[in-house]
């Protein structure tokens, strides 16, 4: 694991040695720019209250399974409805509320209820899906809205892939998304946070494993 804090901490000595080493004095210099328009700790409001603590974390669902392109892409990309009916075709509420109405069938002998949760119903409503989870023909479809919390400027170049495949966790930058109801920005986005952890990685490797990231203007700007 890299030594975030630590990296930060370390941030004006970081400075001092890139001013001595680097020969290139205005990348540390830009590294200390924080920009306006910083949006660490972002965390909108989104259609459905889709929940990572529940799905990445109690369910263990992996990272990949719905944001596949972060394995070799350029974006992680936000899954498509879809991928939720591979399980939200059967599960419809939480199991609890679905037991509960079982029960109370059985109870009153007749036959259970499909019980949909409000927050299902609105994957449903965006598929254009009745109460039997069916086309309704009738029913316009209405892609799920979700807001964008990370955005770079369109002046710089980051590709998920050679991150992920030099072994950088998603937490390393995200943080600990598998314990969040909602998604915050985590990182501050900044160009010192990329230079400075690619200074890091190539002193200290990823896992001991050793690397190169660029700090050439050009990897990261067109
Ligand atoms: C079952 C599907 C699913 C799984 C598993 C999942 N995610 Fe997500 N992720 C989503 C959806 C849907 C969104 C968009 C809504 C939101 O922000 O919650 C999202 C949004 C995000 C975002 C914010 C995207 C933006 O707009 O900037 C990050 C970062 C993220 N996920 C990281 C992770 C990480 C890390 C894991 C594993 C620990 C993970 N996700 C597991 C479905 C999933
Ligand atoms: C691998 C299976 C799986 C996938 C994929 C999945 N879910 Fe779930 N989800 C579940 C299970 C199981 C539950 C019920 C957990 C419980 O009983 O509390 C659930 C619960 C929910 C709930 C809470 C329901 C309530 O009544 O409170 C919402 C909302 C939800 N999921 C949205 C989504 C969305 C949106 C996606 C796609 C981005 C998605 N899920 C993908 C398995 C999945
Ligand atoms: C080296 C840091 C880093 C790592 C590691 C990383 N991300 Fe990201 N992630 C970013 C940055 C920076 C952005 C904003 C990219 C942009 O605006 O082009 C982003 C954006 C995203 C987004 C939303 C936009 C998109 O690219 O589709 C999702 C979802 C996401 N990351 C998920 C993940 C997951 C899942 C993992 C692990 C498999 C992961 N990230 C690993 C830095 C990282
Ligand atoms: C947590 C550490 C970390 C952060 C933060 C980080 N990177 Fe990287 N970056 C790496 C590692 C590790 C590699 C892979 C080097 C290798 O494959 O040898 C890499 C590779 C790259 C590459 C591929 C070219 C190359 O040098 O190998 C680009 C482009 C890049 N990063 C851009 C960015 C940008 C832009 C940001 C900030 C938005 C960023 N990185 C943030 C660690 C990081
Ligand atoms: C490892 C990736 C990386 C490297 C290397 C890098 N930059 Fe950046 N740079 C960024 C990111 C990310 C931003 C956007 C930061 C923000 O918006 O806060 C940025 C922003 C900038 C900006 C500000 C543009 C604006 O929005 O006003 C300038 C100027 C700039 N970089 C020049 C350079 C120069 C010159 C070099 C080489 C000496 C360099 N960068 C090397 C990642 C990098």
């Amino acid at each position: 694991m890299l030594e975030f804090g630590l990296a930060n901490r370390g941030f004006t000595v970081a400075l001092v040695i890139g001013l001595l080493f680097c020969g290139m004095a205005t990348v540390p210099a830009l590294s200390a720019l924080r920009l306006p328009g910083n949006d660490q700790g972002y965390s909108p409001v989104q259609p459905i209250a889709y929940s990572h603590r529940l799905h990445a974390g109690e369910l263990g669902i992996s990272c990949l399974y719905c944001h596949q392109g972060a394995e070799s892409g350029r974006y992680a990309g936000v899954p498509a409805a879809s991928t939720c009916m591979n399980c939200h075709q059967f599960v419809s509420s939480t199991i609890a509320a679905q037991r509960a109405e079982d029960e109370a069938a059985k109870k009153e002998e007749r036959s259970p209820k499909r019980v949909i949760s409000s927050e299902l119903k609105k994957l449903y409503d965006a598929l254009g899906l009745g109460s039997d989870l069916k086309r309704v023909p009738s029913k316009e479809l209405k892609p799920l809205a979700w807001e964008r919390i990370h955005k770079l400027p369109d002046h710089v170049l980051f590709a998920h892939g050679p991150h992920v495949k030099a072994g950088v966790s998603c937490q390393t930058c995200h943080g600990d998304v598998q314990r969040s109801e909602r998604v915050r920005q985590h990182s501050d986005l900044s160009m010192g946070w990329c230079v400075n952890c690619h200074r890091e990685v190539n002193r200290n490797g990823v896992d001991g494993k050793p690397v190169h990231a660029s700090t050439d203007c050009s990897a990261c700007h067109y």
